[in-house]
Parts: C-alpha cells; structure tokens; sequence
C-alpha cells in the first residue's frame, strides 16, 4: 500500500496552551485533526462556561486563515465546582468535564482533592449530557508512580461508574492492562484515549541509557506488558479506544532539566505517528475507525464528511520547533524516521 485515504481524523485529549503557544500549536493541529478537546490545565484553570469561550475565541483567531477547525471546549474540575456551573457550561457550548486528582500533573495544583464532594456535579454532568473526562492517577505520595493508574481505578474509577450508571466516561491516556481491562469489562459509556507515545514506547525508551526528558509524560510510560495491552486493544477494533494525543508542548529548556515537565509534543507527526504503530501491528485498516470514528461516535456528533490522504514517504521529523517566542519545542520522535506522511 501507497497511499491511505481515511475520514478527517479529530484529536480527542490535547493540550494548546495559551498566549504566544496558540500561534504554533493550534495550526500544529488543525493541519490534521478538523476537531479537537482541548485540555483546560491552564494558570488559572478554565473552571467555568465564560473562561471556556473566551479561550475558546484566543484558539479560533490563531487557527490558520480559511480553516474549519473546531476547539472542543471542556472546563476544569475543582473543589468550587457547582451543578450550576456545569448547567452553565452545558448551555454556552462546553462539552465536557475535566477530573485531575489534586497534583497529578502540569498545573493541577487547584483540582480536586476530595472526590467524594463532587456526588451532586457528577449527577448534573450526567443529566446535562456533558462527559466526564478523567486522569486517572491517585497521588498519594506512599503509592508508587507505577502503580498510580491502577490504584485510581480501585480507589475512585470503579465506584464512579457504578454510582454514575448514565455518566459518560472517558479514561484518557490509557497506560496499564488494568486499564484496558476496566474499560472492557465496563458499559458501553466508558472508553478511552490512547496516545502515540503510550503505543511506540515503554519505560525502557525512558530510563535506558540515560534519561530520555522528551519521552517523560504522565501517566509515565509502564512497563512492556502494558505497551502490549494497549496495542492488543487497537488491534482488536474495539470502538472503546480511540486517538487521543495528548500533545503538551513544554519548552525545551523546561523539558531538560533538573526538574523536567511532563508532556510529549506530538502535534506535528501525530496522525503519522499512529500510522506509524498501525502498521507495525499490521492494521492499517483499523487506523480509520480509531481515528476517526469511534470518538465522534463515543461523543455523540456527527463523524466528519471530508478526508486525509497519508503517503507512505520516509520523512525525519524537526529536531526543534521555534516558537513565537524565539524558544525551542523539541518535538516528539525528534529526529526520528516515520514512514507516513500526510498529503500536502
Ligand atoms: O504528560 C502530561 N502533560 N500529562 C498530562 O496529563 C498533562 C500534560 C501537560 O499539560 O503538560
Ligand atoms: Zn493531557
């Protein structure tokens, strides 16, 4: 096969950042994806409807002239959260709800640090046909950070999807065979993301002669056992799993160093990142569904109507990308070779 022609992909879990970032990351994005959910970890958090649409204004006038793309807005969970809030959200156009545990990543500082309070929001998140949206790591500084995403699901996942029966759920950035099997064994109104970097790499590609910064995201890369887990879950066609980057860019020098960020920069290579994975496992043909069906299905809107057409073409993505600030982004897979590439 030469070429691959699929429905216009969306990217369901990314990170635009605010200010000078949009310049670069929004038409990072919209070169591919036509929709995506745009992650409200900002400083302050977008935690209500009008921070949500004026943000979402900031993204659509960095969008690249005559492009139809579409920011996805969703609002921050904290512990101020009302059921008002969320009526609020629902009627200015917001779509989902962000669940961080208090200090699981970059700028979680003001989520939530008591989740039992949240009962009656998650009540209103269901009734207003909002999703919820969660990372899923507990933080607890005795629980090991390999062991994060599978204590959070034994600690709050299992009992919010038992109480919440009508909520829609979506465990982003899948890393553990836990997770894979929670999301399988669980209703039709849980899924999941799956990234590029949680399909290519396990924590060899991190630790393994010497510290690998640009491949540092949370939740970190496991080991190879769950690397295979959430490949078997794309391979198997189930549309409970779908693309979800979690492209976060971090400036390089923030990235290396003695205290690195967490996040991978993947917007530039993204669709032919997947690619990339899909054929190594040999399902090309799957590609479209992950990409570009089952989110929008899962979402409940409509599939998009036009397509992209990815070449089969050796090309190395950027060592660094320059931002609108003058500062470097070394990109995900810097300097590596992929063997898709997206049709000018
Ligand atoms: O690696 C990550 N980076 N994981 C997240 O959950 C957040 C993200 C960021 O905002 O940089
Ligand atoms: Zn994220």
């Amino acid at each position: 096969m030469t070429s691959l022609t699929i429905t216009t992909p969306d990217d369901w879990h990314l990170h635009f950042r605010d200010g000078d970032f949009l310049k670069e990351t929004v038409p990072a994005t919209s070169r591919c994806f036509r929709r995506a959910i745009v992650m409200p970890n900002l400083v302050p958090p977008v935690a209500n409807a009008s921070m949500a649409m004026e943000y979402k204004k900031r993204i659509l006038s960095a969008s690249p002239e005559g492009s139809d793309f579409e920011p996805l807005m969703t609002l921050y969970l904290t512990n101020d959260t009302t059921p008002q809030d969320i009526v609020d959200a629902k009627r200015e156009g917001v779509i989902a709800v962000k669940l961080y545990p208090a200090g699981a990543t970059t700028n979680s500082d003001a989520a939530v640090s008591d989740l039992s309070h949240l009962e009656p929001v998650f009540e209103a998140i269901a009734q207003e046909g909002l999703l919820l949206l969660v990372h899923g790591e507990v933080t607890d500084n005795e629980i090991d950070i390999f062991d994060r995403e599978k204590m959070f699901i034994d600690r709050h996942l299992q009992d919010i999807v038992e109480n919440f029966p009508e909520l829609k759920v979506v465990f982003e950035h899948i890393t553990t065979k836990d997770a894979v099997e929670f999301v399988l064994a669980s209703s039709a109104n849980v899924a999941a993301t799956i990234t590029p970097q949680h399909l290519l790499l396990n924590r060899n590609d991190l630790l393994v002669g010497g510290v690998q910064p640009h491949n540092y995201c949370l939740p970190v890369l496991k080991r190879n056992i769950h690397q295979l887990a959430l490949q078997d879950a794309v391979v198997s066609g189930s549309p409970k799993f779908f693309l979800g980057t979690d492209s976060a860019p971090h400036e390089k020098h923030r990235k290396e160093s003695a205290c690195g960020c967490a996040g991978c920069y993947s917007a530039w290579s993204a669709i032919e990142l997947y690619a990339q994975i899909f054929e190594q496992l040999d399902v090309l043909d799957k590609l479209e569904g992950f990409a570009s069906h089952f989110g929008a299905d899962f979402y409940g809107l409509e599939r998009n109507t036009d397509t992209i057409t990815l070449i089969k073409q050796e090309w190395q993505v950027p060592d660094e990308i320059i931002l609108p600030n003058g500062n470097p982004i070394v990109p995900f897979f810097a300097g590596k070779t992929l063997n898709w590439k997206l049709e000018s």
